[in-house]
């Protein structure tokens, strides 16, 4: 495996037990994903991106086959072991921002740091270069019920950034905006995706947006194409 490659998927599929029946949500998922890299993923609804989105960061398990982060293979790990890799490695944006109600913005943005035990003041430092990067530092005492929702997203991607992850994935960041906040949102997670050289995985339903990322993948009948 090359150096940049920071994540890679080998053969991955996800099946559910459904009343009785199996689902074969996802039938032998391969690709990898390179230092820096934009790729965005469509397919229908219920095709398996957010399965897959789940599993690319160890937020669920496979049937089989694997994914390795930095090198390294997460579904062997233990469960605390994953917590600190996903910590450490990954970013996450949702459709909701799931931003903690009772914190400031700057405090939310710093949050991943908090959590990994880091230095109260240094945490909040970096906070504050990334609530610059989205252009909020005039909302940093706010809290999310007093921002408008594409501001709501906007601390989520510095949130996502604030750890230097190698990796941002991202569930239909845009679903819930309307279409020009929407196209600026997208837009910033592209351009601090090229000025931070973080890879981002972007699931969006929306063919104009995905057309934007490097690579577009889709899944169709439990299989990725490119
Ligand atoms: N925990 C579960 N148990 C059983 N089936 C599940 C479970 N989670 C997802 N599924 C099924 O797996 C399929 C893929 O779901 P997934 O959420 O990945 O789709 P999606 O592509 O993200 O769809 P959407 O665009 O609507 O978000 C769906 O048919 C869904 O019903
Ligand atoms: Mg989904």
């Amino acid at each position: 495996m090359s150096n940049n490659v920071v994540l890679q998927c080998q053969d991955l599929k996800k099946s559910y037990q459904d009343a009785g029946r199996k689902v074969e949500v996802l039938k032998g998922v391969d690709f990898q994903v390179s230092a820096g890299e934009s790729i965005s993923i469509i397919g229908a609804s219920g095709s398996g991106k957010s399965t897959l989105l789940h599993l690319l960061g160890g937020l669920d398990s496979s049937t089989s086959g694997d994914v390795l982060i930095n090198g390294k293979s997460i579904q062997r790990m233990s469960a605390k072991e994953q917590g600190l890799w996903r910590n450490q490695h990954l970013g996450f944006i949702y459709q909701f921002h799931h931003l903690l109600p009772e914190f400031t913005a700057l405090e939310n943005i710093a949050m991943p740091l908090f959590i990994r035990g880091d230095n109260k003041a240094a945490s909040l430092q970096a906070a504050r270069s990334m609530i610059e990067k989205v252009g909020l530092s005039d909302r940093e005492t706010h809290k999310p019920a007093e921002l408008s929702g594409g501001e709501r997203q906007r601390i989520a991607i510095a949130r996502a950034l604030v750890t230097n992850p190698l990796c941002i994935l991202a569930d239909e960041p845009t679903g819930n905006l309307d279409e020009e906040n929407a196209e600026r949102v997208y837009q910033m997670m592209l351009d601090l995706n090229q000025e931070l050289q973080t890879s981002l995985i972007v699931v969006t339903h929306d063919k104009k947006l995905a057309s934007r990322a490097e690579r577009q993948l889709s899944i169709v009948g439990g299989v990725l194409s490119e």
